[in-house]
């Protein structure tokens, strides 16, 4: 049953044009239609993927746009037919849906849904985010840097009402993102070594998935040395700086006899990509792709290198279910088992959301949230 039918007027942060900053804006957000839910947002995470996506990664976003994917916040209304959830329920967002329902959801070999909608719009085609009339579109179909949003019931999963608000949005990407690449993807080894390029939020929590998994070396290959310290604090036990090595795959496989067991890329660079496939071990050397990179590029890989037995994959949501897997990641949060908080490095109000890419740009921050509490 729709509790309200009414639209809200709140303020969002909209994207005009590709490689634009944000502007702030006065939106109006319908009410949830069918098998929808209507959101009151705690907490957003600024991921490198809203950067790839403003400079224009995903040149099917159709702009005027709302990006944010990595979310969490208290459902206000919920649409007809919508049975799971109610006022007040704290929940994560996920930008890959899950409908229980097609063969995907049905199958173990994929967490992808058929039903998720295309990018911008929910499941009818439209978008339920406007401006003085102006259609807005939701990018993921979630647009989660605004007060409010809408989003289908498929995209959203009840978390531990215990669990705090203002810092659950890392359950929405990154940490299933980091973790489940190890967990899922990688399936990595006790006693195994793993090397990671890129320590931001996604490579922070690929460090704490080969910790968890008993790693015996766990290498952080990143040029900003910043990252270093935390790194260590999660688990990492070595460091590379690539500006001050000659060959990475060469110091690594002095580093780990012969080559690294599992390599993950948790940055959208296409040499990293490369390197970290060069730098596993020739035999068995797993390499899992995290990072996103424009659509259409391409890496290299030689077909001699592939013959022994290395491989290469790539993971999406680090290969969770998220509508049925973060919960239980963040019951891990709430044991302090995995240290979620020690991730943000600075917490904004929405209208300062241009200085949290900066931050992020510039390699100051770690993970950047725009915390709504924050009026300021
Ligand atoms: N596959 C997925 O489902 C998924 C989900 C979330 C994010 N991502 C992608 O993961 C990547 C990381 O996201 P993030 O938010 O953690 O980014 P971030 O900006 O916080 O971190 C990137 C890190 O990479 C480092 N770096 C830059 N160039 C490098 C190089 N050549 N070698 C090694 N390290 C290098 C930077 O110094 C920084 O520490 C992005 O490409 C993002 O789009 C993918
Ligand atoms: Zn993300
Ligand atoms: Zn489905």
């Amino acid at each position: 049953m729709t509790t309200v039918e009414t639209p809200i007027t709140c303020r969002a942060a909209v994207l005009w044009e590709i490689g634009k900053p944000y502007s702030i804006e006065t939106v109006e957000v319908a009410a949830p239609k069918k098998g929808e839910v209507r959101v009151k947002m705690a907490s957003v995470g600024i991921c490198h993927s809203d950067l790839h996506a403003q400079n224009g990664m995903a040149k099917k976003i159709p702009f005027p746009t709302i990006l944010g994917h990595e979310g969490a916040g208290f459902i206000e209304s919920v649409g007809e037919g919508v049975e799971r959830f109610k006022t007040g329920d704290l929940i994560v967002f996920t930008f890959i849906s899950y409908c229980r329902e097609c063969d995907w959801c049905m199958s173990s070999k994929t967490n992808a849904c058929r039903k998720t909608p295309k990018t911008g719009f929910q499941m009818d085609g439209t978008s339920r985010i406007s401006t003085k009339g102006k259609m807005i579109t939701q990018a993921n179909s979630l647009g989660l840097f605004s007060e409010y949003t809408v989003t289908s019931e498929y995209n959203v999963t009840k978390v531990n009402p215990s669990a705090d608000p203002n810092m659950l949005c890392l359950a929405g990407c990154c940490l299933p993102t980091g973790y489940g690449a190890v967990m899922n993807a990688g399936k990595v080894t006790p006693g195994s070594t793993c090397a990671i390029w890129g320590l931001g939020g996604v490579g922070m929590c690929v460090i704490m998935g080969c910790r968890d998994s008993g790693a015996s070396k766990i290498i952080g290959v990143d040029p900003n040395p910043k990252k270093f310290e935390l790194a260590k604090q999660f688990g990492a036990s070595d460091f590379v700086n690539p500006k001050e090595v000659k060959s990475v795959p060469e110091t690594l496989a002095q580093m780990c006899k012969d080559g690294v067991d599992y390599c993950f890329v948790s940055v959208g660079n296409l040499s990293a990509m490369e390197e970290a496939f060069n730098s596993s071990h020739p035999r068995w050397g797993k390499t899992v792709i995290i990072g996103l990179h424009d659509k259409g590029s391409k890496i290299r890989v030689g077909v001699w290198e592939l013959l022994y037995g290395r491989q290469i994959l790539g993971t999406m949501y680090g290969s969770y279910t998220a509508v049925r897997d973060v919960p239980y990641l963040v019951e891990k949060v709430l044991d302090g088992k995995i240290q979620l908080e020690k991730l943000i490095s600075h917490r904004l109000p929405l209208h300062q959301i241009n200085e949290g890419f900066d931050l992020m740009k510039t390699g100051e921050s770690l993970r950047a949230i725009i915390d709504f509490d924050l009026k300021a």
